[in-house]
């Protein structure tokens, strides 16, 4: 069967158990984003110092499925500022700030520790407090990150997605967000 006469991996897979995939990037199809941040919202460096304000993020952002509660938040924060993700890149890694709080957050690494994933800069987490979602704060970060990953050489950026999690499958795919397994068959 030709291969744009069937659908894409992930989402053959989504009627199935869910299951964790790699998506990949050009950097230069993101960095083509518009998107601006919404007024009064602006975006800072991300800093260990945060992590507590980050697992509240994280609590609030996924599921009770993904994160039982903020002690488990806390803990998956600790991981990544040791580093156990992959080497932080805070080059890479921005929240956004509103009102004095951190609404989003945008996490990556220098290499993913993991053997099945693409070389290169990894975003280990991206997520946007419910409220304040549908602005364009994760199209927005996806960008900023991509301008800075360009000047320092980097051509491509991957990541990780739920084969359920709608929202970010979109956005991604928006972001110009390919399947890794996809990419890999054609090779
Ligand atoms: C996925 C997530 C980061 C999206 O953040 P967001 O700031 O709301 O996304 P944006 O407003 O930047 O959306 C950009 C595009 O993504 C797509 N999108 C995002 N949320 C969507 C939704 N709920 N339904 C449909 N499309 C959606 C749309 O194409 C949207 O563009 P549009 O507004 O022009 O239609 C957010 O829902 C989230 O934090 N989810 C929980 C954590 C998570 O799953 N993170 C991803 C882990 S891989």
């Amino acid at each position: 069967m030709k291969k744009e006469n069937r659908a894409p991996i992930h989402e053959q897979k989504i009627l199935e158990d869910p299951q964790q995939y790699t998506w990949f990037a050009q950097i230069s199809n993101i960095v083509r984003l518009k998107r601006k941040l919404p007024e009064d919202f602006s975006v800072w460096p991300l800093q260990e110092k945060n992590k507590s304000e980050l697992s509240e993020l994280y609590s609030t952002s996924y599921s009770r499925k993904i994160v039982k509660n903020l002690v488990e938040a806390q803990k998956e924060m600790d991981h990544v500022f040791q580093n156990e993700y992959g080497l932080l890149d805070f080059s890479a890694s921005f929240n956004v700030m509103h009102k004095n709080m951190i609404v989003a957050s945008i996490i990556t690494v220098k290499q993913a520790p993991w053997d099945d994933t693409p070389s290169g800069p990894f975003i280990i987490e991206l997520m946007v407090k419910p409220y304040h979602r549908r602005l364009g704060i994760a199209e927005y970060l996806l960008r900023h990150i991509a301008v800075n990953l360009a000047d320092s050489g980097a051509k491509t950026i991957a990541l990780r997605v739920m084969s359920d999690n709608i929202k970010a499958l979109k956005l991604y795919r928006k972001c110009g967000f390919v399947s890794w397994d996809d990419a890999l068959e054609v090779v």
